[in-house]
């Protein structure tokens, strides 16, 4: 990989998403054998900036990056100077100095990881800024699907929820979309944002359209932390009438993969049977997380190292 940062998957050829996830499977094999010591990023220095709230993608970044031998440090923005008054900009160029060769950002305002990635020296890898992009989640999806595939090409991945203030919906529109899959969406009128259409997704009208002959089907977190205004009436009523339950899967292909970016809102989004079913995905995803990112900081940093 010849680029400084990963800021999202717009951004990405699809040569160079299709090899994080080739190396991305190979890791995922060690990982199932246990082998967590690899020497991939020794003497390197990573560090997470987060200014949001995660479990998942701080923790897995941090794994990624200490099983292949970097030293790890976290910065956590409501323990750090950043509550004294310091910029993003001066947050950086403090990591900077600090000879960090890695920073992994995960900020609530769209382009924040754009802006660091113009004024240090180090890699820049977007953890998910605002409601713009999560690369890293929707590379672990696309790894999930082509482990349980063996291809993206073709596939019809139905995503369902609150795309408007999800930057997994996008991301996961621009990478699958460009790796040859069809992707369909299906959300409140009032949690669908307009032009996404012209961004390659296939707009469905109901639940069952989205569903029909899916190869996948992901159900979006009701990001309840972005909920300005009434953007439907209960949870009760997203549930009824937006969610995925066991009718609703009858639709999709037999086997079609259940999955969800996690953290679930059970009985919302999905039921707790489907979530809890053969077909769920959602713990493999999350393995497929270590493993995606582990490639990611491999490719971003392994030219220094040959
Ligand atoms: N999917 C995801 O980004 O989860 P976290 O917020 O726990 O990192």
């Amino acid at each position: 990989m010849k680029r400084k940062d990963i800021l999202g998957l717009y951004d990405l050829e699809a040569e160079e998403i299709a090899e994080i996830l080739s190396v991305g499977l190979n890791m995922k094999k060690l990982l199932r054998q246990n082998i967590k010591k690899l020497p991939h990023l020794a003497g390197k220095s990573v560090t997470t900036l987060f200014y949001e709230n995660s479990t998942r993608t701080r923790c897995s970044f941090e794994l990624a990056a200490k099983y292949m031998g970097a030293h790890v440090v976290a910065v956590e923005a409501d323990r750090s100077s950043v509550q004294k008054g310091e910029t993003l900009v001066d947050t950086g160029k403090t990591l900077d100095a600090m000879k960090c060769d890695v920073i992994v950002i995960r900020h609530p305002a769209g382009g924040a990881p754009k802006l660091l990635s113009k004024t240090v020296s180090a890699h820049v890898v977007n953890a998910g800024d605002g409601m713009n992009e999560h690369p890293s989640q929707a590379l672990l999806d696309m790894l999930t699907m082509q482990e349980n595939f063996g291809r993206i090409a073709g596939l019809k991945v139905a995503i369902l929820g609150d795309v408007s203030h999800s930057r997994v919906a996008k991301s996961n529109l621009y990478g699958l979309s460009k790796l040859g899959a069809e992707v369909r969406m299906y959300a409140p009128r009032t949690l669908l944002p307009s032009g996404i259409g012209r961004m390659g997704a296939k707009i469905c009208s109901s639940r069952e359209e989205a569903v029909d002959g899916a190869d996948v089907v992901m159900g979006l977190r009701i990001q309840l932390e972005r909920q300005h205004a009434g953007n439907f009436p209960s949870l009760g009523e997203y549930a009824a009438y937006y969610g995925v339950n066991e009718g609703l899967m009858r639709y999709a292909k037999a086997g079609a993969l259940v999955m969800h970016p996690g953290p679930v809102n059970r009985g919302v989004e999905l039921t707790s049977a489907l979530i809890d079913g053969d077909t769920s995905r959602i713990e493999a995803q999350v393995l497929s997380g270590i493993a995606v990112r582990m490639a990611m900081l491999f490719l971003l940093t392994k030219e220094e190292i040959a």
